[in-house]
């Protein structure tokens, strides 16, 4: 609920300020995918290039947010539109600090994602479809997560009794089936570059 008494303070330290500082220009690199994708895996590998060549990062990786910020959630519908939200509002302030924000999140769906959009400014969110097949990341099954869902151990597992909606217009789509990480990681740093945000 909404409440009258609370007045949005305006600082004197801008966003453009402390971007200019950083010489880059803020951003939610949103890794949206399956469980064992590779998000969080290319969303590291793009962090540490960007932290080569200068920039100032964070990450925000599901597993890790739900055992503190996001601890108590479950894997429900509901749940999980809280979890992105949380970590929508989350990326909004490190956006607001200057930073190149990453996050990978399963995200499953388009309207969430959609609303983290909206929580910030025009080009400040690009949506990157980490598109792995079901049959693959069931192959790889890096947690052996996959295995427990389908002896029906594990509730609402995304793909298997959960949907997960595809991303219909994402800025970046990576089919990470036959690429190596060196080869995605490049393809993302060249997209941010061409469009201008590893310079303020
Ligand atoms: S999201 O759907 O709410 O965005 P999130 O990215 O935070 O999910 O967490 C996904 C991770 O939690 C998976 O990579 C997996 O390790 C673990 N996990 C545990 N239970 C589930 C489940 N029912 N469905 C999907 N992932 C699960």
């Amino acid at each position: 609920m909404s409440n009258k008494n609370i007045i949005w303070h305006a600082h004197h330290v801008t966003k453009e300020e402390r971007s200019k500082m950083k010489d880059q220009k803020p951003v939610i690199l949103w890794f949206t995918g399956l469980s064992g994708s590779g998000k969080s895996t290319i969303a590291n590998a793009v962090e540490t290039k960007l932290n080569e060549i200068g920039k100032h990062t964070y990450l925000l990786d599901g597993d890790n947010i739900r055992m503190g910020l996001n601890k108590g959630l479950t894997f429900s519908d509901e749940d999980r539109t809280e979890n992105i939200r949380r970590i929508g509002e989350v990326s909004k302030l490190f956006v607001d600090a200057g930073l190149i924000v990453l996050t990978a999140f399963i995200s499953p769906f388009q309207k969430e994602r959609d609303s983290v959009r909206t929580l910030v400014e025009e080009g400040e969110f690009i949506e990157i479809f980490i598109d792995t097949p079901l049959e693959e990341c069931e192959n790889r099954d890096p947690k052996g997560l996959y295995r427990k869902a389908r002896k029906g151990e594990i509730p609402n597992f995304t793909g298997i009794s959960s949907p997960y909606e595809a991303p219909l217009n994402p800025e970046i789509h990576i089919k990470n089936d036959k690429i190596s990480i060196e080869e995605v990681t490049q393809r993302i740093i060249d997209y941010l570059e061409k469009e201008g945000y590893l310079n303020a």
